[in-house]
């Protein structure tokens, strides 16, 4: 199931709901933590161990935008703030492994951007994980347990993710989700130094009455 941690900053949801971060979440191996200053030296070297994996899939800046934090420091102090706001959720995805319950493992990363109220109250997720984790089911389930949150705290009404069409295994996460197909934006986002094109996937709040972690764990005991 899914728990909160104790909130030291609140403010009401973009929708009405209670948001407060920082938010931790988990549902059995699986927890989403917030991205902190702590985690830097583990999350350096899971991206340098991945960057080959990586780099096909990962934002890059465009030529003349204005350039975000150099830093990891500079980026925590960031992505902290837009989700004190409810603008972002930045968690990191941690796998507590059978072997040793006691130090969940970085796994991974898991980012709610863009999120805007009002008459749009709507988010987009970007995922990653470390490769030596992948085929688990890890992100489908951090990817459920972001969208509940979402939807049911956060009061939002549409979660989109936008995948190249070269990416097989992120198109079977929204597959296996069950996220509406809404066709192929052309160069749609900044991607490995160029304008991608990407399909875009999306949920409706009122598409997933249950909740998505629930759709999840049912289709996953078929
Ligand atoms: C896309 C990604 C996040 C999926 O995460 P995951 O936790 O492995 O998700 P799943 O366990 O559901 O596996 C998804 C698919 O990966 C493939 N897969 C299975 N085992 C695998 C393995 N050992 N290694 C690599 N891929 C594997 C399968 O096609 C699987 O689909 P299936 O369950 O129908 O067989 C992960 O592959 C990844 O980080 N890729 C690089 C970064 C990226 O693409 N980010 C998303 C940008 S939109």
């Amino acid at each position: 199931m899914a728990s909160r941690e104790q909130p030291s900053q609140g403010m009401t949801g973009l929708g009405g709901g209670r948001h407060h971060w920082p938010v931790t979440l988990r549902h059995g191996p699986v927890i989403l933590a917030p991205l902190r200053h702590r985690d830097r030296a583990a999350w350096e070297r899971v991206r340098r161990e991945n960057a080959s994996w990586l780099r096909p899939w990962e934002a890059t800046l465009p030529p003349g935008s204005q350039i975000g934090p150099s830093t990891y420091a500079g980026l925590v102090r960031s992505v902290s703030r837009q989700a004190r706001e409810g603008r972002m959720l930045p968690w990191l995805v941690y796998y507590e492994e059978e072997s040793n319950r006691s130090k969940p493992r970085l796994a991974g990363q898991l980012t709610v951007s863009g999120i805007v109220g009002g008459s749009a109250s709507w988010g987009q997720i970007g995922y990653w994980i470390d490769q030596r984790l992948a085929g688990r089911g890890i992100i489908p389930t951090a990817v459920a347990l972001a969208v509940d949150y979402c939807f049911k705290v956060m009061s939002l009404h549409r979660i989109e993710i936008a995948i190249r069409p070269e990416n097989t295994k992120s198109l079977r996460v929204v597959a296996k989700l069950g996220f509406r197909p809404e066709g192929l934006r052309p160069r749609y986002l900044h991607i490995d130094g160029d304008w991608r094109d990407h399909l875009v996937f999306a949920l409706n709040a009122e598409e997933v009455p249950e909740g998505l972690l629930q759709r999840w764990e049912n289709l996953r005991q078929r």
